[in-house]
C-alpha cells in the first residue's frame, strides 16, 4: 500500500505543469476530489489498524505538496502577460539592435541649410508636379527654348510637367512674399536623361534666392564664398565663370577648387583643377516683374546646386547611380554622420 504512495508522489513530483491544460490534466488526475490522492484516502479502510496512522501522515504530506504545487503553477500561468503562454526561449541569443541610418544626400541637404540658415535664410518648397509658367515662363524661357523641349522635359498633361529645376520655387516665393526675401528651397526635380554614372533622371537640387534693396554682385559672391568655406573647408577657393541663363543677368557657373588634387589637375576635375557646383546670377528684372516685384525698388541673386553633386564631391562618390541602388554596404559607410 506504500508503495502506491511513493509512486503516485513521484508521479506528482515529475509533472511538468507549464500551460492551462496540463495544470487542469493535473488536478483531475491527483488533487481534484476524485483524483488518485482522494482514492490513497479511500485505501485507508484496508491498512492494518497499527499502520494507518503512519500511511495517514504519508498520505496527507503528498495531498500537502501537489496543492502546493498545483497553486505555485496557477499563480505563475496567471502572472504570464494576458493569461497566454509565455513563448519567449529565454536561452537564444539576443537579437543585436540594429540603428537605421540617414541617407547621404539627407545628410548633405541638412549641411548646406545649416550653413544658409546662419545667413538668415529660411526654407520654402514647392510641388514636384509643376505647371509651364512656374518651371519656365515666368523664368523668362522664350516659347521656343530647348530646355522644354521632350527630350529634357518629362510632360504630364496639358501644361503640367515634372519640375525640371527647383528654380520654379523662387517665382512661387516671389508671388506670394514681400522683400526682404532670403530662402532656401531644396527638392526633388526630374529631367529626361538616361541612367548613368554621371547623370540620372531623377535628383536633388538646392535654391538660393536673396531679395532686397540694392543687392549686388558683390553680396552674391561673397555669400558663396561664405558657404563654400564652410561646405569644403577654408582652403577651398571659389571662381565665377561667366554663363548665361534665362532668368539671370548677368549670370555665372559657380567653380570650386578640385577637392581631389587641391587645383593641381586629376580625371575628377579633368585635369582643369576646377570642378562646377552650381549656376547663379542677379535674378532678370524681367522675372522680378512676372511676379509683381518692382525692379526698379528692388534687386536681388539667385543660385541653384546639385545636391548629388556636392555629396559626390564632398564624400569622392564616383557614381550617381550609388545613391538610389540602396546598397547598405555603401549606406552604412555614412553611419557616424
Ligand atoms: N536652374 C538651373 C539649372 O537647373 C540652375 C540655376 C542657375 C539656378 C542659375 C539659379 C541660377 O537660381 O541663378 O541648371
Amino acid at each position: 500500500m506504500f508503495e502506491k504512495v511513493t509512486k503516485i508522489a513521484q508521479e506528482v513530483a515529475a509533472f511538468d505543469i507549464s500551460n492551462k491544460e496540463q495544470l487542469e490534466q493535473f488536478r483531475i488526475l491527483y488533487t481534484g476530489r476524485k483524483g488518485q490522492i482522494a482514492d490513497l484516502f479511500d485505501d485507508i479502510k484496508n491498512i492494518a489498524p497499527d499502520q494507518r496512522k503512519a500511511y495517514g501522515q504519508e498520505v496527507n504530506k503528498l495531498k500537502e505538496q501537489a496543492q502546493a504545487k498545483f497553486t505555485q503553477a496557477l499563480e505563475q500561468l496567471d502572472a504570464s502577460v494576458g493569461n497566454f503562454e509565455l513563448a519567449i526561449d529565454f536561452s537564444l541569443p539576443p537579437v543585436p539592435h540594429t540603428m537605421g541610418t540617414r541617407h547621404p544626400l539627407s545628410v548633405v541637404r541638412e549641411e548646406i541649410i545649416r550653413i544658409f540658415e546662419r545667413l538668415g535664410f529660411n526654407l520654402s518648397e514647392g510641388p514636384e508636379i509643376e505647371d509651364d509658367w512656374h518651371n519656365f515662363t515666368a523664368l523668362n524661357f522664350p516659347e521656343n527654348h530647348p530646355a522644354r523641349d521632350m527630350q529634357d522635359t518629362f510632360f504630364v498633361e496639358g501644361d503640367m510637367l515634372l519640375r525640371t529645376h527647383t528654380s520654379s520655387v523662387q517665382v512661387r516665393v516671389m508671388e506670394n512674399e514681400k522683400p526682404p526675401i532670403r530662402t532656401l528651397s531644396p527638392g526633388r526635380v526630374y529631367r529626361n536623361e538616361a541612367i548613368s554614372a554621371r547623370a540620372h533622371c531623377v535628383f536633388h537640387q538646392i535654391e538660393g534666392l536673396f531679395i532686397d534693396e540694392n543687392v549686388s554682385f558683390a553680396d552674391l559672391k561673397q555669400t558663396l564664398y561664405y558657404f563654400v568655406q564652410e561646405m569644403f573647408g577654408k582652403e577651398t577657393k571659389i571662381r565665377f565663370r561667366p554663363s548665361f541663363f534665362p532668368f539671370t543677368e548677368p549670370s555665372a557657373e559657380i567653380d570650386i577648387s578640385c577637392l581631389i588634387c587641391k587645383g593641381t589637375g586629376c580625371n575628377i576635375c579633368k585635369h582643369t583643377g576646377w570642378v562646377e557646383i552650381g549656376g547663379s546670377g542677379m535674378v532678370d528684372p524681367e522675372v522680378l516683374k512676372n511676379c509683381n516685384i518692382d525692379p526698379e525698388k528692388y534687386s536681388g541673386f539667385a543660385f541653384g546646386m546639385g545636391i548629388e553633386r556636392i555629396t559626390m564631391l564632398k564624400y569622392q562618390i564616383k557614381d550617381l547611380r550609388l545613391f538610389t541602388e540602396n546598397d547598405i554596404r555603401f549606406l552604412r559607410q555614412f553611419e557616424s554622420l
